[in-house]
């Protein structure tokens, strides 16, 4: 199993946020299966550590690339760190998220781009570079992380839903083109997980009403949908959930969503949408 996961997705892996959270638990699934690492994230020393950890635990290699996925000229800066270290798996974690009204008082259009730049753009360029020589080899992954919000509208998460539908549809497209070149990709659907972002939240007596997923166990339900299925609802509650919605008419079911997001996000409260501020 390890042998067939290295020999299928090495010698090297590419997360692209990982050193916390989800992200960190997938590092962590690669290299108990020795695959070499390439891990992408945005505080030096936290990167540091968790990369010197993984070599300690599992005696692989890892290369920590500190940068920011929402730098325009992210493609770059990985390519020259990789220096052509030849990456047969590709897992693009990070993400730019929030909850709120869609015009915020604290941002404006700046966020919202960096937020298309870390949630779309950045994991296109990635992908664009890293599956063409996969394609080439005739084998390899590529796993984009998304988020139940991009499977219909989610209001108070609107734009971030929108990145999120984005990654579903790029990775179950490319599942079937890619298909015949042995080349796997998956959409990996996560609902509620205890990251430490929003385990942060929890903590502050938000998001009272979710069930929520270990990083770990929704990592495992990925890896195993990976080469098998175009996208995966993490969870049995999410999917029992994610069901029920799509059997409801489409107004009820985006309602649905909102008055979620109003219960365990928003104090029980519709925001406002703040559009007394400067037009960007
Ligand atoms: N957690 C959930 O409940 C949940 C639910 C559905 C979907 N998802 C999806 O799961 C993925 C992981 O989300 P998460 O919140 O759980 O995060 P996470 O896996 O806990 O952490 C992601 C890592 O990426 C880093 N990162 C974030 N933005 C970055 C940037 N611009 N440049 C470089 N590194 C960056 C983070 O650094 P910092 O610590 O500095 O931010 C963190 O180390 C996302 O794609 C998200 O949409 C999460």
């Amino acid at each position: 199993m390890t042998a067939a996961f290295k020999d299928k997705y090495g010698p090297w892996a590419l997360v692209a946020g990982g050193a916390d959270g989800i992200g960190s638990a997938y590092a962590s699934y690669i290299a108990e299966r020795g695959l070499d690492l390439v891990i992408v994230d945005r505080e030096r020393e936290k990167l540091q550590q968790r990369c010197r950890a993984l070599e300690a635990d599992h005696g692989v290699t890892c290369l920590a690339v500190h940068a920011d996925l929402a730098n325009r000229a992210i493609l770059d800066i990985v390519i020259d760190a990789v220096a052509g270290r030849e990456v047969g798996l590709l897992v693009y974690n990070a993400a730019l998220a929030d909850v709120g009204p869609f015009y915020k008082p604290d941002s404006g259009l700046d966020y919202e781009l960096d937020k298309a730049q870390v949630n779309m753009l950045s994991p296109l360029a990635l992908l664009y570079h890293f599956a063409r020589p996969m394609l080439a080899r005739e084998r390899g992954g590529i796993v984009l992380m998304s988020s139940g919000s991009g499977l219909q509208g989610s209001p108070y998460y609107s734009h971030y839903a929108a990145t999120k539908a984005y990654s579903i549809i790029l990775a179950e497209s490319l599942w079937y083109e890619f298909k015949p070149y042995h080349v796997d990709v998956l959409a990996c659907i996560a609902g509620m997980t205890l990251s430490p972002g929003v385990a942060a939240a929890v903590e502050r007596g938000e998001g009272q009403h979710s069930v929520y997923q270990t990083p770990e166990e929704v990592v495992s339900e990925a890896m195993a949908a990976l080469g098998k299925e175009p996208s995966h609802i993490c969870g049995m509650h999410n999917r029992d959930n994610q069901a029920l919605l799509h059997s409801l008419p489409r107004e009820q079911a985006v309602s649905a969503i909102a008055k979620h997001a109003i219960a365990n996000f928003l104090e029980g409260k519709a925001p406002a949408q703040f559009i007394a501020g400067d037009e960007t």
